[in-house]
């Protein structure tokens, strides 16, 4: 691109080069600021770095659009399945029938784990965190696979390890559920597609079609999300070419913190303690706007989204459809709903630009499907694990990658001697 951005210090201006996305956005290409001047950037949180160009995904924050591979999350969310996502996500392009089917067949085949590593969650204490159990377990898989921790895996190597993680990834995080309840594992059936297979394996029963689209669409929704904190963190581990176990492992950690990924959690138990409480929405509010008081409305707000977040708006939806198709009435849902009226019409929220993001109704479904308050992260790391595994891929995959490693402005203390 011929324009150019301009940049004086002092009495020295240097010229910096304009990228530009093929969505049209914007960028001021900094890579040789430091060299040509001294100079490095501050941009605590990362609120203003593009830390990779990126064929997967974009997002419009301003106009709430979220594309993967160019097509839009309502028409996936509403034709496709997540199995057939992941795919297109991690390939690059939609598979044909034939490719989505061996596709699902070989993440089927790899739909197991270690009977050692069976034995390794057995010992974990039956009310540990599955998030906990799923990123030590996760880290543990690189013991078995030796020949996938090559510094510099070949691209078949790649991909069958990305596979693998998807089907094992359903298997520990059904063995971490099944464990916290204190029964037995069951083991996968190939015959059923990924969300039946999964929710199989949670549960022992036969498996009700709904539960299982419902499951589908939630997963289809937390694919991928670009720079993300779990997916950076997944570039940024994978970037000193750790092993892919180690590095899927550091994204689930990552995940789980309730500005993130555990929000979901965060959300339903914010819930039940208004419902426990009975406490009324303004007052509710009224806590979370308290700046000397830690808590937030959690499931509101978000770092890219500033006027709708379009996957709450299709979870909005399928949720009232799913506990109407299923017959469950729960009162979180009406209180879920008042708690969203009266926020939005709030001059703090309506301010600062927050409105419900995808973690805000996705509780309530998974609790109608039957999921428990303490899986839910795990459901989210589940739909997730394609998006981290493409973003890897792709990273390794660009010519000159560069490990991460971003600089300092260095504000201690100087020049301090020993009183020795
Ligand atoms: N409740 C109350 N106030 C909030 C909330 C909230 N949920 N979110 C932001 N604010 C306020 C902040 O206090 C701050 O106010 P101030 O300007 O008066 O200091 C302002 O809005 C801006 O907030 P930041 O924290 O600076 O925004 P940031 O972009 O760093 O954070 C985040 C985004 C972490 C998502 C935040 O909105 C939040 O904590 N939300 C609740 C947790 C949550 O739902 N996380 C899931 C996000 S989606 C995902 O990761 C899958």
């Amino acid at each position: 691109m011929s324009e150019k951005a301009k940049l004086t210090l002092g009495d020295k201006t240097i010229e910096l080069p304009v990228f530009e996305g093929t969505e049209g956005e914007k960028a001021i290409d900094i890579t040789k600021l430091r060299a040509e001047t001294g100079y490095v950037t501050i941009d605590s949180g990362y609120m203003n770095t593009g830390a990779c160009t990126s064929n997967i995904t974009f997002l419009d924050g301003e106009k709430g659009i979220l594309k993967y591979r160019g097509y839009g999350i309502e028409e996936l969310a509403e034709k496709s399945t997540f199995t057939e996502v992941s795919s297109l996500v991690i390939n690059g392009k939609l598979p044909s029938s034939d490719e989505l089917k061996t596709f699902e067949q070989r993440i089927a085949n790899h739909s197991s784990i270690p009977t050692a590593l069976q034995t390794m969650i057995k010992a974990f204490p039956n009310n540990a965190h599955p998030m906990g159990v799923l990123s030590s377990n996760l880290a543990a898989l690189s013991a078995f696979y030796p020949d996938l921790l090559a510094q510099d895996l070949t691209g078949p190597q790649k991909d069958e390890v990305i596979i693998q993680l998807m089907g094992q990834i359903k298997v520990l995080a059904t063995y971490a559920h099944r464990h916290s309840q204190g029964q037995g594992f069951i083991q996968s059936d190939k015959t059923l597609d990924y969300c039946s297979d999964f929710i199989h394996m949670m549960t022992g029963k036969a498996v009700d079609k709904e539960v299982a689209k419902a499951l589908d669409i939630l997963l289809i929704l937390h694919v991928d999300h670009e720079q993300n904190c779990s997916t950076s963190t997944v570039r940024m581990v994978g970037s000193s070419k750790a092993n892919p176990f180690a590095t899927v492992s550091a994204g689930v950690d990552a995940l789980w913190g309730p500005l993130h990924g555990g929000a979901n959690q965060a959300v339903l138990e914010m819930l039940e303690e208004i419902h426990k409480e009975g406490i009324g929405y303004k007052e509710f509010l009224t806590r979370v706007k308290d700046k000397n008081s830690s808590s937030r409305l959690m499931g509101f707000g978000h770092r890219v989204y500033k006027n709708f977040d379009p996957r709450a708006k299709i979870i909005k939806v399928a949720c009232d459809s799913v506990l109407a198709k299923l017959g469950v009435k729960d009162p979180l849902l009406d209180i879920a709903r008042g708690l969203e009226e009266v926020a939005l019409q709030d001059p703090y929220f309506v301010e600062r630009k927050l409105y419900p993001n995808v973690d805000f109704y996705s509780g309530i479904i998974y609790r109608a499907l039957g999921i428990p308050t303490n899986m839910f992260t795990v459901m989210f790391a589940l739909g997730r694990l394609p998006g981290w595994m493409a973003q890897w891929k792709e990273m390794l995959e660009t010519p000159g990658f560069k490990i991460c490693r971003p600089r300092q402005i260095y504000t201690g203390e100087v020049n301090k001697k020993l009183s020795r």
